[in-house]
């Protein structure tokens, strides 16, 4: 088994919420000889507009694991009512995430898929952008400088990172962190929409304009879409500055701060 292959296989379990895993040191993958035209395959693209939908709920508890490469609709079209399903079918997608090439030029650059992490059943799920270096390297979202900044803002909120559920628009890095390409949204936009519709999230916080505006399909600045509840099917959407905003405005950290302070206030009287 390659040294890939290994580090794929322990990020699908990490995404699937299995926690315990041995460390292990592999070495750095080799550069890989000559990349392919910066194209992205062209298939039809899911509709982006689509709230998750809940007519596909079935009344099973156990998950039909079909083969990796095999729809993700067959997956999704079954109900994850207990944690043992939402990680088994968590684990599943990861594994078709892990054999996507449907953006020829992310697949061919990316050391690894970048699928999401956390647990499995969270109340509060997090939308980024997209996987950087560090994170291409580690294969965990938000695990690089943007991610420490984030790390500080889940815990002065109270949080751990691990009650959360934590994956972006992208599962793939694109190179010199440029934007994600429309196309390449709408590629992995079947991802996105499974991981939200297993994980079943009350909340979800889009950091930045990107998740924001891919998440709700609008074109509005994150700064005209915070301070508000917005919603996406069942959940509850709260958008705010990305964090590497933040570490390159800091006057816009206290703005970070009062959506927080909003949405804790939202969370204390859902709970009361
Ligand atoms: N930025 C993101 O949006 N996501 C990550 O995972 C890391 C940095």
């Amino acid at each position: 088994m390659s040294g890939r292959t290994v580090r794929q296989y322990l990020q699908m379990l990490a995404s699937a919420g299995i926690r315990h895993l041995p460390t292990v040191r592999l070495p750095a993958p080799a550069p890989k000889p000559g990349r392919g035209p910066t194209t992205v395959q062209r298939r039809p693209a899911p509709d982006a507009t689509a709230a998750p939908s809940s007519t596909a709920l079935m009344s099973k508890s156990t998950v039909r694991v079909p083969e990796a490469r095999a729809d993700a609709a067959e997956l999704l079209n079954q109900s994850f009512d207990t944690q043992e399903a939402k990680t088994s079918a968590l684990c599943s997608l990861s594994k078709m995430v892990a054999d996507c090439r449907r953006c020829s030029e992310l697949a061919d650059s990316r050391t690894q898929t970048v699928f999401g992490v956390g647990n499995p059943n969270a109340r509060i799920m997090f939308i980024g952008e997209a996987p950087g270096a560090d994170e291409d390297r580690q294969g965990e979202p938000f695990v690089g400088p943007a991610g420490q900044l984030l790390n500080k803002i889940i815990t002065a909120s109270g949080w751990k990172r691990e009650d959360l559920y934590i994956c972006n628009v992208l599962r793939c890095r694109p190179p010199g962190n440029r934007n994600p390409l429309p196309q390449e949204a709408a590629n992995c936009r079947e991802f996105l929409d499974g991981q939200i519709r297993i994980v079943d999230p009350d909340y979800i916080i889009c950091w930045g304009t990107v998740a924001a505006q891919n998440l709700l399909n609008v074109e509005t600045a994150v700064g005209k879409l915070r301070g508000r509840f917005l919603s996406y099917g069942r959940a509850k959407v709260l958008c705010t500055y990305h964090p590497s905003y933040l570490l390159r405005n800091e006057s816009a950290k206290k703005l970070v701060w009062e959506d927080m302070k909003f949405f804790l206030k939202e969370l204390e009287s859902a709970d009361a």
